[in-house]
């Protein structure tokens, strides 16, 4: 299986899918929002600068994102493809993408871009509820996405939790964001080809089905 980039507005479900395809394709899901959370942890001027700047709704520094992903990539699991879940987030580092997948001998793969309006990302990132233990993903807004038993992971069984990023005024930013830095990382793929639309307002077994089959076709 060839490597996914998955490219999206802030709540627009790059988690979710990555998830179902990473479980029904057996390739690793590797988002640099995990790799950031779990660096900000670290009691360092640099993890406090993660933190930070994941609060607000800003970018953290190419250089970090970089770092974390480029020792990730190096792991036996990426061998045979893998699903990138909020990588590249501006044309920077996806030319710097191209030069560490030359430095690796691995292929680029296909972008998948997951369309969706503002409103309807922001209305699922004010009910998302996600398992620091397994990366499952809720939402306690929707009747579709709420866990079995409120709060308690359905997978693990671990308490779920809200993100500090996960309220109105720091989505403003991260869209702000999505817009000034993303959208053009986007018009850049798209002049290389190789991209694909696929609308993020259906429902997500919907959305899975249209990701197969820009799958099925690689
Ligand atoms: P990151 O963790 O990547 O956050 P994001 O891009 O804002 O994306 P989210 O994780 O919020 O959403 P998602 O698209 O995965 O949606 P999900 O599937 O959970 O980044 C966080 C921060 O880290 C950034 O702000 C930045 O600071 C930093 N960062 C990360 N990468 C970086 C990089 N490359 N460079 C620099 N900085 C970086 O779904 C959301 C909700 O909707 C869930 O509740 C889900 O259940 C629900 N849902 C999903 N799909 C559907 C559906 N089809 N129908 C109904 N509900 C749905």
């Amino acid at each position: 299986m060839k490597s996914i980039i998955f490219i999206a507005p802030p709540s627009a479900g790059k988690g979710t899918q990555s998830l179902m395809v990473s479980e029904k394709y057996h390739m690793p899901h590797i988002s640099t929002g995990d790799l950031l959370r779990a660096a900000s942890k670290e009691k360092s001027e640099r993890g406090t600068y993660i933190k930070n700047q994941m609060e607000t709704g800003g970018l953290v520094s190419d250089e970090i994102t970089l770092e974390l992903l480029k020792e990730r990539l190096k792991k036996d699991d990426c061998n045979n493809g893998y699903i990138l879940d909020g990588f590249p987030r501006n044309v920077f580092q996806a030319k710097a993408y191209e030069d560490l997948l030359k430095s690796l001998k691995k292929d680029f793969g296909v972008v998948i871009i997951l369309d969706l309006d503002k409103q309807t990302a922001l209305d699922r990132v004010i009910g998302r509820l996600t398992c620091g233990n397994c990366g499952a993903v809720y939402n306690e807004k929707f009747e579709e996405s709420r866990p079995k038993k409120s709060g308690i992971c359905d997978k693990c069984g671990n308490a779920l939790s809200k993100r500090a990023d996960d309220n109105a005024e720091t989505f403003e930013k991260r869209y702000d964001t999505y817009v000034v830095s993303t959208e053009p990382l986007i018009q850049y793929y798209e002049e290389k080809g190789n991209v694909y639309h696929i609308n993020s307002g259906d429902p997500k077994e919907i959305v899975f089905s249209n990701i197969e089959k820009v799958l099925g076709g690689k």
